[in-house]
């Protein structure tokens, strides 16, 4: 009998992306994936790094599993994976194999030689973080959990190397899809009934494939025969250009909503983050956007109590949102992650500030989002 397999998400939409694609590489190996936990004889983990918080939940999760009567075969995939390494096994001994978001086309091989071994409880760990580029197939499988939407990836990894950020270090650096490549997975998930389909990046307006630059993409999606919408994510205000918003404005099936993360109103903060922007330029951008983008939607991310972030900083970025009024923002406090360059500063904005610090943001912002429904209603 086949064999079933469960597998948890948590992070960003990128990995909920890679998720159905072990999915459909899984499927086509003959395994049957449930969603039940319980009953699966192969559990996935599918992790995220970003924040502190984030690992630790899996941590947990994981310490649930091991203490199963039957216990299953424990995979511990994504950036967790890539960041801790050959460690996973000595942090979580449960776990039977680790392996990076680089190499998850290895996955089927893995878990055909782990069961391979006689008993689960015995089976050698097994892990792979050294890949680099994916093969261009795994995209194809046609594996969508929705029966109508579709995650397309345009870009993996990232170069920015914002000073606290840990991606570029778990996701390796910036490479482009193939234009025809993307098209192709477009148009047979059309040919299946997908009508809108979501672009991926970490960074996805610094989209170039051999000159091929993203507004040019964006031009031949909304060409797509049968596509309804589409719409993208993320943009970094740096990459951000006039270009870009008079696509939105032009291309009738291009969603009119930007996630475009400030970060920090503070000039000093933005430069401490390696966010290659001011307040003002973020600002002007801002502001061509609501002017060229009529009706377009604006949404965010924020971290407060970044290292060095004084009352005056952050009243800047109070600031900030209060002037651009975004439909929404997702409000984080800073959490030092390895490896990343904002390491060397001291975390010394103390937790309680930086809750209320999070509260400030979030209980305007809340109001500015609520502002914007009731004139919607
Ligand atoms: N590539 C995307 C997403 C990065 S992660 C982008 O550049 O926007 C999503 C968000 O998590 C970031 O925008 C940032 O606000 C937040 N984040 C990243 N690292 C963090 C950290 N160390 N502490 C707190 N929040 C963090
Ligand atoms: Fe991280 Fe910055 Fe890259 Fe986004 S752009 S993934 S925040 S390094
Ligand atoms: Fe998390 Fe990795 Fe995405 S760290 S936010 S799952 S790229």
């Amino acid at each position: 009998m086949s064999k079933k397999v469960f597998i948890r998400t948590f992070g960003c939409q990128m990995n909920l992306r890679d998720s159905e694609v072990v999915a459909g590489l899984l499927e086509k190996s003959g395994y049957n994936l449930t969603d039940n936990s319980e009953k699966a004889e192969i559990v996935i983990f599918n992790t995220c790094s970003v924040r502190q918080h984030a690992e630790d939940k899996v941590w947990s999760e994981i310490g649930r599993f091991a203490k199963a009567k039957s216990k299953p075969i424990i995979g511990l995939i994504g950036c967790m994976a890539q960041n801790y390494k050959a460690g996973v096994f000595s942090r979580a001994p449960a776990v039977d194999f680790a392996v990076g978001p680089a190499d998850i086309d290895k996955i089927p091989a893995i878990l055909k030689s782990l069961l391979a071994q006689k008993s689960a409880l015995k089976v050698k760990k097994i892990w792979e973080t050294e890949g680099s580029l994916r093969p261009e197939e795994i995209y194809h499988t046609g594996f969508h959990l929705d029966k109508s939407h579709a995650y397309v990836v345009i870009s993996e990894g990232c170069v920015n190397f914002c000073s606290y950020c840990v991606v570029p270090y778990t996701r390796g650096p910036l490479r482009h899809r193939k234009p025809e490549d993307i098209l192709r997975e477009i148009k047979d998930g059309v040919k299946k009934g997908i009508t809108k389909v979501t672009l991926l990046g970490q960074n996805v307006n610094a989209y170039d494939y051999e000159g091929f630059n993203f507004v040019s993409l964006l031009n031949l999606v909304n060409l797509v025969d049968g596509l309804k919408e589409f719409s993208f994510i993320t943009s970094h205000p740096k990459d951000t250009t006039i270009e870009l918003f008079q696509a939105m404005a032009g291309l009738d099936k291009l969603k009119k909503y930007l996630h475009l993360p400030v970060q920090s109103g503070s000039d000093r903060i933005l430069k401490l983050m390696n966010r290659g922007y001011t307040a003002k330029y973020y600002l002007d951008l801002a502001r061509n956007y609501r002017k060229i983008v009529k009706g377009g939607e604006l949404t965010t991310d924020i971290i407060v109590g970044f290292p060095g972030e004084t009352q005056k900083d952050f009243q800047d970025t109070y600031d900030l949102v209060k002037k651009v009024k975004f439909e929404f923002g997702f409000i984080f406090k800073y959490s030092p992650r390895p490896n990343t360059a904002a390491l060397k500063y001291e975390d010394d904005v103390p937790r309680a500030e930086k809750e209320r610090r999070h509260q400030l943001i979030l209980d305007l912002q809340k109001k500015i989002s609520k502002k914007y429904a009731k004139n919607k209603a």
